[in-house]
């Protein structure tokens, strides 16, 4: 392959979906990510890459991602055999790295898969990076992810192993970087300190409890949520064998730290390995009393061991997660659970986790508990459930909401909705997108968005706080925008859906909890401020100056990522605008957000989108898109907005 530029990271796949995007709109801008490995294979030897037994690794030209070599993996006799790298001593506890990697079947077609194996006092644990990808042998595909490595240990290698087959693949161009981490701010209020109606806490991994992250952690939040821990697939992967070691760390380090625990979940239909709901006979359940009871049994077991295990460390469980679907004439989600035992699992999970756990506070969680069709099922279904004694203390309202969704009243109804049960109510799983539909993607959170944010976290834990007597805690769904499942769900994007941002800064929306008053309304307009600018009475089209930072933020063989910010330094507000600059190098966007682009031969120029349009003084937008480059990647020298040269920052 090429040399890979400095900045190389950010692999995209070809769907150009944006895996890796670090910086945000209000936060200190991001550095160059620092490249801890690279692997290229052009030396014609395997660099230190090693199989993960007795599979032979070997250069080849046969195909390559970049140049002429790859890495070959062949004579593999189990899924799990394929190239593995040590990267102890290389990857440092406490560091996010994004590792990327190209794959390629030698033939045939396989899933495959990158993951890190790590061992500490000689037991080994697995730690999935990037879990299964489809591969052909007709072309490249990338795997990129996240890896913080959260534990001492004394053995870690990462490696690509494959789903099905044991055919042979190559690999290239393997990448791992990581941005610095920036203090945690120390001079800034805590959200428990502000918000002391109820505990706050935050749904946390592993790698939120190290180094910076867990200094942040326990600055802000009274509890933690393990956000993958306890869940079924974790806790008893097989069956009647019960494995702690994703949630005892979390658990001893909460313990550690004063913090309480809310324990997620007992009983739900996903994360629920496939044994579960397989009967004697080896095949998927169906509705029959032998497989009712088999089932029941199961899961009064699994409550048993779970709840016993952690005793009165963990105050309150989510018993069953997600138990409604409005669309059902009865309201009730077809989940094998409700196909095979109907109301009985639900029943017996609450009298068993009250057995157990007496001194726990037992939830019904579920999301969208906004939407009146559902929240009047749930409403309906604890109403009979309390009047036939099933021991149900409290409802969890998720609140995965969007910076637009849902309203305050909506939510207002969901809170008092319940207050006629005489029972407590949580928020438990709480993020606000940045994005209100499936087809949007920013590389980096737009100003305007972020402050919209900012005035949602406001609202919503005024709200919150007001119904204080209801409300038992509210906890977010993350610490950090580095680490949040909506990079993933419902479409891999980059989103920022916490108060703090990718390096851990306090963002607008924290002051949105923390203190209304120091939300930033300058570095954009407000939504209200936006629609109310008259392009005829309050804009300009030329005079005036500008300021434009351009940053690459990922670069990769023939390929790079981008952002533009540009600043309306003038003093005549802007109604519509055009920025235009030269791509010298041969450079040619093919995507890009927050504007409309064209570009003929090295002249790029973009115009505004409707939403942005609006650039008071002093006001600023960012852009952010994909290009491809060929030889350099020069940056462009000048840059005009509405045809006056602007300051290059
Ligand atoms: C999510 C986790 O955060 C992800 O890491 C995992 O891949 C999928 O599940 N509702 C829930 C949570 O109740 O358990 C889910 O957590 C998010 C939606």
């Amino acid at each position: 392959m090429r040399a890979l530029p400095r900045l190389a990271l950010a692999a995209l796949t070809a769907a150009a979906t944006v895996a890796v995007v670090s910086a945000t709109a209000d936060a200190a801008a991001d550095p160059a990510p620092i490249t801890v490995l690279t692997s290229d294979f052009e030396d014609g030897t395997v660099q230190g890459w090693a199989g993960r037994s007795a599979e032979t690794l070997a250069p080849s030209t046969a195909v390559a991602h970049g140049g002429t070599n790859s890495l070959l993996v062949s004579g593999r006799t189990a899924t799990w055999q394929g190239p593995s790298l040590d990267v102890f001593g290389t990857f440092e506890k406490g560091t996010a790295y994004t590792i990327s990697v190209w794959v390629r079947m030698a033939s045939g077609s396989d899933n495959a898969r990158l993951s890190v194996e790590r061992h500490t006092a000689g037991v080994a644990s697995y730690d999935q990076v990037v879990g299964n990808t489809a591969v052909t042998s007709g072309a490249w595909v990338n795997l990129t992810g996240r890896y913080t490595l959260a534990a001492d240990v004394d053995l870690l290698r990462v490696y690509v192993e494959t789903a099905s087959t044991t055919e042979s693949f190559h690999i290239d161009d393997v990448t791992a970087a990581y941005v610095p981490a920036l203090p945690v701010q120390t001079d800034i209020p805590s959200v428990k300190d502000v918000v002391t109606e109820f505990p706050v806490g935050a749904a946390i991994t592993g790698a939120e409890t190290v180094t910076e992250h867990g200094r942040l952690l326990t600055k802000h939040f009274d509890s933690v949520t393990p956000g993958n821990a306890l869940k079924w697939d974790a806790t008893e992967p097989t069956e009647n064998t019960f494995t702690y070691t994703q949630a005892d760390p979390l658990m001893a380090f909460a313990k550690a730290n004063g913090l309480a625990v809310r324990g997620h979940t007992l009983v739900w239909h996903n994360q629920t390995p496939s044994w579960v709901f397989t009967g004697a006979d080896g095949q998927p359940m169906t509705a029959t009393a032998e497989n009712k009871t088999l089932l029941l049994g199961r899961l009064e077991n699994h409550i048993r061991n779970v709840a016993a295990h952690y005793g009165t460390d963990i105050g309150v469980w989510d018993v069953v997660n997600e138990v409604i679907d409005e669309s059902q004439p009865d309201g009730m989600r077809r989940s094998t659970w409700y196909n095979v035992t109907g109301l009985d699992y639900i029943r017996t999970a609450f009298r068993v986790a009250r057995e157990v756990a007496p001194h726990a506070k037992l939830y019904i969680n579920d999301y969208n508990t906004n939407v009146p069709a559902k929240r009047d099922f749930l409403f309906t279904l604890i109403q009979q459930l309390k009047a036939e004694g099933v021991p149900i203390d409290g409802v969890g309202h998720q609140m995965h909401i969007n910076i637009n969704w849902p309203s305050l009243v909506d939510t207002e109804s969901m809170l008092t909705k319940f207050m006629p049960l005489n029972i407590d109510q949580q928020i438990t799983e709480m993020d606000v997108s940045i994005y209100t539909s499936n087809s949007e993607t920013f590389p980096t959170p737009p100003a305007d968005r972020l402050l919209k944010q900012a005035y949602v976290y406001r609202d919503m834990f005024a709200l919150f706080r007001r119904y204080s007597s209801e409300i038992t805690s509210v906890t977010l769904w993350g610490l950090a925008d580095d680490n949040t499942w909506l990079d993933t769900f419902p479409v891999t994007r980059k989103d920022a859906p916490l108060l703090f941002d990718t390096r851990l800064q306090a963002k607008q929306a924290y002051w949105g909890v923390a203190d209304p008053t120091k939300i930033e309304t300058s570095a954009s307009p407000s939504p209200s401020v936006s629609a109310s600018v008259s392009p005829s009475t309050s804009t300009s089209t030329g005079t005036g100056s500008c300021a434009v930072t351009y940053r690459v933020t990922g670069s990769w063989p023939g390929g790079f990522q981008g952002d533009v910010k540009v600043a309306n330094t003038g003093g005549v507000a802007l109604g519509s605008w055009k920025l235009a600059w030269q791509f010298t190098g041969g450079q040619q966007v093919s995507q890009l957000w927050g504007g409309a682009v064209t570009q003929s031969g090295a002249a790029v120029t973009v115009t505004n989108a409707t939403w942005n349009g609006s650039l008071p003084a002093g006001g600023s937008t960012s852009l952010g898109f994909l290009g491809s480059w060929t030889g350099s990647n020069p940056v462009p020298a000048a840059f005009t907005l509405n045809g006056t040269t602007c300051t290059v920052l």
